[in-house]
């Protein structure tokens, strides 16, 4: 990440926890930590992402892990909305990413690879050499984001989701490398500017 786009996305952080330098505009997308009082703008997301979407409890219960240090969840904000969200478990060296998701209707502009952006970065400065996760078999879309995130395909879990749909499970290895720190750098450069 070059240092002139850390320093935008601070920017962006600290507008969105009232501290400001005047200079982000109020439109802007901001990245801020996932909290309880997030939950009623999030579940509502939440039930239309998933066939089998996470209850209160289970977001609950993974921020009560968070505060413990082995989870990480991020919420995407436009405008003072919360409009996704995403998080990740930190176990052993890799980081497993736990849900991605974005409002239906603010699909298709960036948000997603804004979360993962950060979750990636994230992982990398907790120390995690890979990344992994499941993804349903039929969800293409989230497949072709994880791919440009530099997950591959390892292997399938039968019958994962709903005792039915199969799970690919992919991983992305060697994040603490140059090579990876590149790629997170080449998809800030082509999702354009900052604000
Ligand atoms: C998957 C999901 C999180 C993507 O969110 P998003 O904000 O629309 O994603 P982005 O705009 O950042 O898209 C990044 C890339 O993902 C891929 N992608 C996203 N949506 C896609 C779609 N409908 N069809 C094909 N590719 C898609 C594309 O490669 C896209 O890049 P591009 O727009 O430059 O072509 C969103 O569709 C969602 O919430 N789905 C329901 C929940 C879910 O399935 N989560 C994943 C669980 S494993």
């Amino acid at each position: 990440m070059s240092i002139l786009s850390r320093f935008l996305r601070r920017d962006k952080t600290e507008w969105a926890t009232g501290v400001t330098d005047g200079a982000t505009p109020p439109d802007a997308l901001t990245i801020e930590p996932m909290r309880r009082a997030h939950l009623p703008e999030i579940l509502p997301i939440e039930l239309t992402a998933y066939p089998q979407p996470w209850s209160q409890g289970v977001f609950q219960d993974e921020l009560a892990m968070q505060a413990r240090g082995s989870r990480h969840y991020l919420v995407a904000k436009l405008a003072g909305r919360i409009v996704g969200y995403g998080g990740m478990i930190y176990m052993d060296t890799a980081a497993h990413i736990t849900n991605v998701a974005v409002d239906v209707a603010m699909r298709r502009r960036g948000i997603a690879t804004e979360l993962m952006l950060d979750l990636a970065w994230e992982a990398r400065r907790a120390g995690m050499a890979s990344l992994t996760l499941e993804v349903r078999e039929s969800n293409v879309s989230a497949q072709s984001l994880y791919r440009r995130f530099g997950f591959a395909p390892v292997g399938v879990r039968a019958k994962y989701y709903e005792n039915r749909d199969d799970a690919i499970v992919m991983w992305c290895t060697d994040i603490q490398s140059e090579a990876y720190e590149a790629r997170l750098q080449t998809i800030e450069a082509e999702r354009g500017s900052d604000s």
